[in-house]
């Protein structure tokens, strides 16, 4: 017996989303997706919140072992320190809930390869133009099979778990867009049982880099002066910020465009202001000030944004009690009992 889509979808939302474990989350993290993820946690109190530390899309670039096992519990870690709460969200390792990889097979045996080979990831990853298709000589030579279907995989995340709302930054859309052709898909074949999710955009900038404001705060830029870590010292965050890069035009204004440091100083000032003006508001408020002062209140500002993340952090990772594992296995349990839900209905419907 088919049942309507809308009769299985819970009223209450469902958040899910995902984080690869490729290092400590930087600031762009923070305020771009992390911090949300926390912010549902009270202001959604009936929503279900399933957060999960995507390492099995993490070996589409390929990692020594021990390396991977580290910054898994880096991840965790750090979504503790920021706040994330075990007992109110789930948070789990994906490769700890096998449906996850079930639903993405069953998946990709309805999705398109045409639409996977338009989609850009692959080609950013491999360094190829955007125009690039899988016939061509150097992308069929180098391009591996999880890489291009990692969409899929990231569907399956959202679709086991019958997530109506995922928050991700406007990269991520595309994948979003490729989960609902997904349901689609699917629920032509087998009847309406997945859910197709709504994207979730946060409401602020991007942050850009402290050493090339013209590109965006990035985990695998070289320069690590260009990222704060929401792990760093309050030293460390005064150094980064103090070398930001900025112009010689003298006064505080907002223009993206022309002065794209001094820009992306007061993005991040807004981001934290108690008074939540805009860039543009704060830019008037400071317009005599110098770069150096507005560097000041910038450090200033993240310092305090930041209090107690490293502390609880270190603490975590330091510890070596155990606690960490128990956290994943609990949050790995809770995980399977909500994908088994769908994956009871998926495997029906397929006929297995
Ligand atoms: P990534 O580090 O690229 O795996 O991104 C993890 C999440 O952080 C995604 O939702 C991104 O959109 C978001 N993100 C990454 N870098 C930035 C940035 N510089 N500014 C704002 N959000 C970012
Ligand atoms: N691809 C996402 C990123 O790189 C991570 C991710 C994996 C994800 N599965 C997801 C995000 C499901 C949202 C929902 O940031």
């Amino acid at each position: 017996m088919q049942r309507a889509a809308s009769t299985l979808r819970q009223s209450p939302r469902v958040v899910f989303s995902g984080i690869q474990p490729t290092g400590i989350p930087h600031l762009g993290n923070y305020v771009g997706a992390l911090r949300q993820w926390v912010h549902l946690q009270d202001a959604e109190p009936n929503s279900k919140l399933i957060y999960s530390i995507v390492d099995l899309h993490a070996i589409t670039t390929p990692q020594p072992p021990e390396q991977l096992r580290r910054y898994k519990r880096e991840a965790l870690a750090a979504l503790l320190a920021i706040g994330i709460d075990p007992e109110r969200s789930t948070i789990f390792y994906q490769s700890a809930v096998s449906a996850h990889s079930e639903l993405m097979w069953i998946l990709s045996c309805t999705a398109s390869v045409g639409y996977l080979s338009r989609m850009t990831q692959w080609k950013t990853k491999l360094s190829l133009k955007a125009d690039s298709s899988i016939e061509d000589k150097t992308a069929a030579s180098r391009l591996k099979l999880g890489l291009f279907s990692y969409p899929v995989l990231q569907a399956a995340d959202i679709l086991v778990h019958r997530a109506t709302h995922v928050p991700v930054g406007h990269d991520q859309q595309q994948h979003l867009e490729f989960a609902r052709e997904c349901v689609t898909n699917f629920n032509y074949a087998y009847g309406p049982h997945l859910v197709s999710p709504q994207t979730i955009i946060p409401p602020v900038h991007r942050v850009m880099s402290l050493t090339d404001p013209t590109s965006k705060m990035s985990k695998s830029a070289k320069a690590e002066k260009s990222r704060i870590l929401i792990t760093d010292s309050p030293m460390e965050i005064k150094s980064k910020i103090s070398s930001a890069l900025t112009d010689s035009i003298s006064g505080i204004t907002y223009e993206p465009a022309s002065r794209p440091g001094i820009a992306n100083l007061l993005d991040i000032l807004s981001i934290f202001d108690h008074q939540q003006r805009t860039a543009a508001d704060l830019a008037t408020a400071y317009a005599t000030s110098s770069p150096k002062q507005l560097k000041s209140m910038v450090s200033e500002a993240v310092i305090e944004g930041l209090q107690g993340i490293r502390e609880r952090y270190r603490e975590l990772l330091d510890v070596n009690d155990g606690h960490l594992d128990r956290v994943a296995e609990y949050g790995a349990e809770k995980a399977r009992r909500s994908a088994a839900e769908t994956m009871d209905l998926v495997r029906t419907a397929v006929g297995f």
